[in-house]
């Protein structure tokens, strides 16, 4: 059974039909037939027009639309169309509106202008989203509800008074006790002890640094405050069209919501990815963010909005060469999505987004956007064997949206310049380039499915994530500045890596930052040599610890840097390139990349089910090794191919299925 029960692979788009005259919306059918466009996301930001009085509707244009569409074959991703609140709500209501942490009420105008924690706006998106549902449900072109839009975009946070009390309620909820909450957030340093809940106010913008402790649980509470709006609207959906999947669309690596629970809360997850085109980590940013997406539920997921080329919000939106759209998508299927979603179907004319680049561009069907719209499509339907189908890691990243909000505290720590997400980059990078497939992972998850578990970064560990470590009988890695504080953000006695120095056998005496352009040596037993920047520790080391690596020069010199105890390995800096100590590792855990020989550079692999994607992100043409037994089909181009190197060419890729061997 796939995401939706639309057979294949999804391909499709934003589409806005209240933009354009309805003469347009027959040619837009008309052009989606054409580019075998199979599902459309509507009404995301349709809230005014679909109520533009409180409680007066006008679903007309919108019936239209959906049975339009229906009669030409494309299913629905229907919006609750709640991510923007309409002008009535908010000139009688302009307490709906977010308030920054300066404490200025943030005006109507753009989009997705509301507070999480207010109940009005609550209590409208509720009904709104009853009124879709009880319109639609029986509607043949809905698959799946789209619950508002990219919740944290725009608004992560809300400041207001209204939020004020829901913080307190959420506190008190957590911490039960005043006693609890002054414990907890270490209240007897700069004089913060509260003697009444009223007291306890959001971390506004104030002379110095907040209380990091509070800021954490302000972390927690926003991400909560959004979710607790998705789950409102969710189960309004749920009672009235039980067997509808209902989604949110995720923006990738984002530091804002704890996507774990977010998924939880999910029946389909799907992402909106934006990789950069100028950027020269792009693929492998998208690749890390695809393989999250992935692991939030362990199934199939969906990249809901790509661009087909430029955005419009960056300072510089540099177009995607001819091909790279391609490229790219079929990467997010490669990684486990199961279609290519683009935002949007036709592009613009007026408002901020009429410079983004659409499936079909302004300048209609002569262009070669629109060639290249109808040449994936074509693609995309090649491939309809890959839905459904997952992948299997041998390899997980530990991921914690706790620790990230702890580590990312401003004005509070060693350094700031440790970020979680270059952290996880330089892990996936090497391993990304081996080919290697690689879950994301939660640390108090059963992790036993895994050979090599690397956590790079858990500044935030609790003896239950200590527990589930100790518990893991593979190989594990753990980078620096770990096992530093507990859930409440307050140090573990005794010293860093706090509940993990018994399974890692060290103790941090000393955190060692460096400052920007410094360079420490690192020496490998072997005689390797590594180059750290941004962050060492002075370590001591147990009896039975291995030293794997000891800094060369300056302060440090001599002393452990890398260490093993039993199959725990401890990096106490940032290698520029932790290439050696990861091959180490993959050996001692018995881990190849998926063609089980290296990859050229610039060339991804990917297995998903039983089919091998090789991508090559390279300016020249990769010549893959694979197994010289096994025949394979290319089932872009149904061409066959007889087994040994396989040569890819630049921008492009190839997916194969082994060829039954002929007797
Ligand atoms: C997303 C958003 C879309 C559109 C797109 C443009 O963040 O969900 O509505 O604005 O960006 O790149």
């Amino acid at each position: 059974m796939g995401l939706t029960r639309v057979p294949g692979l999804l391909f499709g788009g934003d589409y806005n039909p209240e933009q354009w005259p309805e003469e347009v919306w027959q040619e837009d059918v008309r052009l989606m037939a054409e580019a075998g466009v199979n599902l459309v996301t509507v009404a995301v930001f349709s809230w005014s027009r679909l109520e533009p009085g409180s409680g007066s509707y006008d679903f007309g244009w919108l019936d239209r639309v959906l049975d339009l569409l229906h009669a030409h074959g494309i299913a629905v991703d229907l919006a609750t169309a709640t991510a923007t609140p309409p002008p009535w709500l908010v000139r009688a209501h302009p307490e709906v509106q977010p308030v920054d942490a300066a404490g200025t009420r943030l005006e109507f105008g753009s989009r997705q202008g509301y507070c999480p924690s207010s109940p009005v706006f609550r209590a409208a998106t509720v009904r709104l989203a009853r009124a879709m549902a009880e319109r639609y449900r029986d509607h043949p072109a809905l698959v799946m509800w789209h619950v508002s839009n990219e919740y944290a975009d725009h608004t992560a946070e809300c400041f207001c008074e209204e939020s004020a009390r829901d913080f307190r309620r959420w506190l008190q909820r957590r911490h039960r006790s005043l006693d609890g909450l002054n414990t907890a957030w270490g209240t007897s340093c700069w004089g913060q002890h509260y003697t009444d809940w009223t007291q306890v106010e959001p971390p506004r913008k104030a002379p110095g640094p907040v209380n990091p402790a509070q800021l954490l649980d302000w972390r927690r509470f926003s991400s909560d405050a959004l979710l607790a709006c998705f789950e409102a609207e969710r189960a309004v959906l749920k009672e009235v069209t039980p067997d509808v999947p209902v989604t949110t669309n995720f923006m990738s690596v984002l530091r804002d919501l704890d996507y774990w629970s977010w998924a939880a809360a999910e029946d389909v997850v799907t992402d909106d990815a934006y990789p950069d085109p100028a950027d020269p980590r792009a693929a492998v940013k998208a690749a890390l963010s695809y393989d999250l997406m992935r692991s939030l539920k362990q199934q199939p997921w969906l990249l809901l909005e790509s661009a087909p080329s430029a955005v419009s919000w960056r300072p510089v939106n540099v177009p995607k060469d001819p091909g790279v759209m391609r490229l790219h998508s079929l990467q997010a299927l490669a990684h486990g999505s199961d279609g290519v979603m683009f935002f949007q179907w036709r592009q613009a004319r007026y408002g901020p987004e009429k410079f983004h680049s659409a499936m079909l561009p302004h300048g209609g069907t002569g262009t070669r956007q629109w060639r290249e719209t109808l040449a994936l499509g074509a693609d995309v339907r090649r491939l309809a064997a890959v839905a459904g189908s997952g992948t299997r890691a041998e390899v997980a990243l530990l991921l914690d949206w706790d620790s990230w909000w702890g580590l990312e505290a401003p004005e509070s720590m060693p350094s700031d310049r440790l970020r979680l997400h270059e952290l996880l980059l330089s892990w996936y990078a090497p391993l990304h380039q081996r080919g290697v497939a690689v879950d994301l992972a939660p640390p108090g998850r059963d992790l036993s499915g895994y050979r090599l578990v690397i956590a790079p970064n858990l500044y935030l560990c609790t003896a239950g994530h200590a527990a589930a470590l100790a518990a893991f009988p593979g190989q594990l890695v753990v980078g620096p500045f770990s096992g530093v504080v507990d859930a409440a953000d307050q140090v573990h006695h005794g010293g860093a890596p706090g509940p993990l120095r018994d399974l890692l056998g060290v103790r941090v005496e000393e955190w060692r930052p460096l400052p920007d352009g410094a360079v420490q040596e690192v020496v490998t037993t072997d005689g390797t040599r590594l180059l750290a920047r941004t962050w060492t520790e002075w370590l001591e080391t147990a009896g039975d610890t291995e030293v794997l690596a000891r800094y060369r020069g300056g302060p440090l010199h001599g002393r452990p840097a890398v260490t093993r105890r039993g199959a725990a390995t401890y990096v106490s800096c940032l290698p520029e390139d932790p290439a050696p100590l990861l091959d180490a590792v993959l050996a001692a855990a018995g881990v190849t990349g998926v063609t089980g020989a290296g990859l050229p550079a610039g060339v991804e692999a990917c297995r998903r089910g039983r089919h091998l994607f090789l991508l090559n992100h390279g300016t020249q043409p990769a010549a893959v090794e694979l197994p010289a037994d096994t025949a394979f089909t290319d089932l872009l181009t149904g061409r066959a191919l007889p087994g040994g190197p396989v040569t890819v060419a630049p921008g492009d890729a190839v997916v194969l299925e082994a060829r039954p061997a002929t007797p």
